[in-house]
């Protein structure tokens, strides 16, 4: 038991039985998991889901001791990592030694130093994948926002982490397996407790994205491995390792860490830049912000690195953003050993659901909090902020590698857009958030886009 904890003062933790309000969770569970935050006002509390009982966890200091302070204890293992094991395999995107090794070997290359170095290809990536819309927008066709937003995102991704080594047809191929696997997940994690010699739906679907993935990235890496690995991409990196006895990571375990990579890149990127248009066209005063700061920042020329630090406006949209549709809603972990938090007592494999999205809808921390208000995170009003009341890329241990690569990618796809194209959604139907694996927008998200000067 953590000891830093008054015993006086644990309990056993409220029960809130979801079975009762089933109807209303299963018309939008996302509106009844809120509803629940508001009700405990942070409180840590047990959901009653039947067979299955995790404990919700949502004040910044629970969140503290839960992902950063007692890290050892809380670990990637039950609901949602064990169906994402198939997909990742060990190292990165679990928990244990081999991540520990894989998240020291990667630390260097996600540093604001490097991610300086790769501007001009990550720009000239983007920039060519933006303009691949160029056919919609003289057609005057929509586009669905999340299969090009991810299109973008994974053209950037090969380019600058892995190299030439990978044609455009496979990355596409790629980024269409990491879609797949994530979409296909969803009724493992709503049944964690289903041993995997039991089949589910999405089973077939999520053990082709596996293969699919397998036969891009192993060819890759036995090609790097033969060739010497000489080069300054993650591939070649994660190829020239050694192991504490001086060893290479075998095979595996390089094609782990890359998918890993790859998937906690894309699907939280592409969908965090769905819901921008979506937010953008809710709101034309701060949209008309965004394309005034672009024009001002950009003028006739081509978007570049230069730019960056100037698209400050553009970044609070996106801080922003990211408070109100944090795509990892809930960041899972299970108790290895019996500990306290908040005062309650939560025993060990128990699963507690760290989560975010409550954390963001706190009124405790944050003013009108479901107001879309990027005024708060002008450098004056962030420095008012409660210590991580604000956690879209987590906290601790396992915290994002690549939260500063995000930002600037996404400051250059809005400047990149915005200076070519008018973004109006097609419809003005409201668009719902539905909480799979991500948070993500239910439905397809279309938009328009129209020059903005004659071409
Ligand atoms: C909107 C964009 C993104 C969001 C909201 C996001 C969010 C997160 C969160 C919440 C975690 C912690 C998961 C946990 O504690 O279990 C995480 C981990 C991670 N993210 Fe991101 N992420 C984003 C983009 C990226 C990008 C662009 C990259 C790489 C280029 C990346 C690489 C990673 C990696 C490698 C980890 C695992 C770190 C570890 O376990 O040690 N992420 N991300």
């Amino acid at each position: 038991m953590s000891s830093d904890v008054d015993a006086s003062r644990t309990g056993k933790a409220r029960r809130i039985p979801i079975y009762r309000t089933l109807p209303a969770l299963a018309r939008n569970p996302l509106r009844a998991f809120e509803e629940i935050g508001r009700d405990t006002d942070g409180e840590v509390v047990q959901l009653d889901l039947g067979l299955h009982r995790p404990y919700l966890v949502s004040r910044p200091e629970d969140m503290q001791h839960v992902l950063r302070d007692r890290a050892d204890n809380y670990v990637r293992d039950g609901m949602l990592w064990k169906p994402l094991r198939r997909l990742f395999g060990n190292g990165l995107g679990m928990d244990g030694p081999d991540w520990a090794r894989s998240r020291q070997l990667m630390l260097p290359v996600f540093s604001a130093r490097n991610v300086a170095t790769i501007m001009d290809e990550l720009t000239a990536a983007l920039t060519e994948a933006v303009e691949e819309l160029d056919p919609y927008a003289r057609r005057e066709e929509p586009i669905d926002t999340r299969v090009e937003m991810t299109r973008i995102i994974h053209r950037a991704l090969i380019r600058v982490f892995i190299g030439d080594g990978m044609s455009t047809a496979d990355a596409d191929r790629l980024g269409h397996a990491v879609t797949a696997g994530f979409t296909s997940i969803g009724p493992r994690l709503l049944l964690p407790f289903v041993p995997d010699s039991v089949p589910l739906p999405g089973d077939g679907a999520f053990m082709r994205a596996v293969r699919l993935a397998d036969s891009i990235v192993t060819p890759l890496v036995r090609q790097r491995q033969r060739d010497g690995a000489t080069g300054d991409d993650l591939v070649s990196l994660l190829c020239r390792a050694r192991d504490e006895n001086g060893d290479p990571l075998d095979e595996e375990l390089v094609r782990n860490d890359v998918v890993a990579m790859f998937a906690g890149a894309s699907e939280t990127s592409a969908v965090t830049l769905t819901w921008l248009w979506v937010v953008l066209d809710g709101h034309p005063e701060i949209a008309a912000r965004v394309y005034d700061e672009v024009d001002r920042v950009i003028g006739d020329g081509k978007p570049g690195p230069a730019h960056v630090p100037k698209l400050v406006y553009t970044k609070q949209v996106l801080q922003e953003l990211l408070r109100l549709y944090p795509v990892g809603w809930v960041i899972p972990r299970s108790a290895k050993e019996t500990d306290v938090v908040g005062g309650v007592e939560i025993p060990a494999g128990s699963t507690v659901l760290a989560s975010p999205y409550l954390t963001h809808r706190m009124e405790r921390y944050w003013e009108r909090p479901y107001d879309f208000d990027p005024e708060r995170f002008s450098p004056e009003r962030s420095g008012r902020r409660v210590p991580s009341s604000y956690v879209p890329f987590g906290l601790g241990a396992h915290q994002c590698l690549g939260s500063h690569f995000f930002m600037v990618e996404a400051q250059l796809i809005v400047a990149i857009m915005l200076s070519r194209y008018r973004v109006r959604l097609r419809d003005s139907a409201p668009v719902v958030p539905q909480a799979a694996a991500t948070l993500r927008p239910r439905g397809r998200v279309e938009v328009m886009l129209s020059y903005r000067s004659p071409q």
